[in-house]
């Protein structure tokens, strides 16, 4: 296999680890009731740097698309490059309301805000709109996502799983 072939799987399967770490976050984060709000605090600030290496590992991409955004661009790359915008943008908010209401990380860091009611509906609001966002972007990235489950994720078990049957058979 040629270098470049391998450091191409290992980015793949950066990018499955980071992006399967920000979904299961997103999912605990979705139900602060279950989870306490020190944990939902604490994971949502943790994502908050996994989102932003997400992001850099995807880092050629923005800028390609950046610059030809306005020339030649296919469609499905197009609708891509608007709704990773609005999940920027929807995903600031949501981030920003969440610390302008925290009750766990910023009192631990000595910061305390007044309580103010419109950033806890600005707060709820941004999180489900996030969810639809979320629901659409994984929806454009279906192939890679089934691609690379099949590829790093069953067939590596599979192989495993066919491994130990054959030692207990030989032994
Ligand atoms: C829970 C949150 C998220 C999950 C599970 C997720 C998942 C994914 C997946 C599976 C891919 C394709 C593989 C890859 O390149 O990693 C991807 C690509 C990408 N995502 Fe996300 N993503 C999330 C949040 C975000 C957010 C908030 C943004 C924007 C601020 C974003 C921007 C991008 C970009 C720029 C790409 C690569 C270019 C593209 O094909 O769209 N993602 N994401
Ligand atoms: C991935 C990012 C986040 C998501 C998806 C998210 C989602 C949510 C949701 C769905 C609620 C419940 C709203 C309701 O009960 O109607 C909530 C409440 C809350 N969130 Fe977040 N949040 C995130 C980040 C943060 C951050 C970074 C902080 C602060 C550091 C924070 C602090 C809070 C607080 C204090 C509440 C109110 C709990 C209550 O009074 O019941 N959140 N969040």
């Amino acid at each position: 296999m040629s270098e470049l072939q391998s450091s191409s799987k290992n980015l793949t399967r950066i990018k499955l680890t980071v992006d399967l770490v920000i979904f299961f976050a997103f999912l605990i984060a979705m139900d602060p009731r279950s989870s306490g709000i020190a944990v939902h605090e604490w994971l949502a600030t943790a994502a908050l740097a996994a989102l932003i290496v997400h992001l850099l590992l995807s880092w050629d991409w923005i800028v390609q698309i950046s610059r030809r955004f306005l020339g030649r661009v296919n469609l499905q790359t197009r609708i891509n490059y608007i709704l990773n915008w609005l999940l920027f943008i929807d995903g600031s908010v949501m981030m920003l309301s969440g610390f302008m209401i925290s009750e766990a990380v910023f009192p631990t860091l000595g910061i305390e805000l007044p309580r103010n009611f419109a950033w806890r509906e600005l707060h709820d609001m941004t999180a489900n709109l996030f969810l639809l966002l979320l629901g659409l972007h994984t929806a454009l990235h279906w192939g890679w996502v089934v691609d690379t489950f099949k590829r790093y994720i069953f067939k590596p078990l599979g192989r495993l799983v066919s491994f130990r049957r054959r030692k207990d058979v030989t032994a």
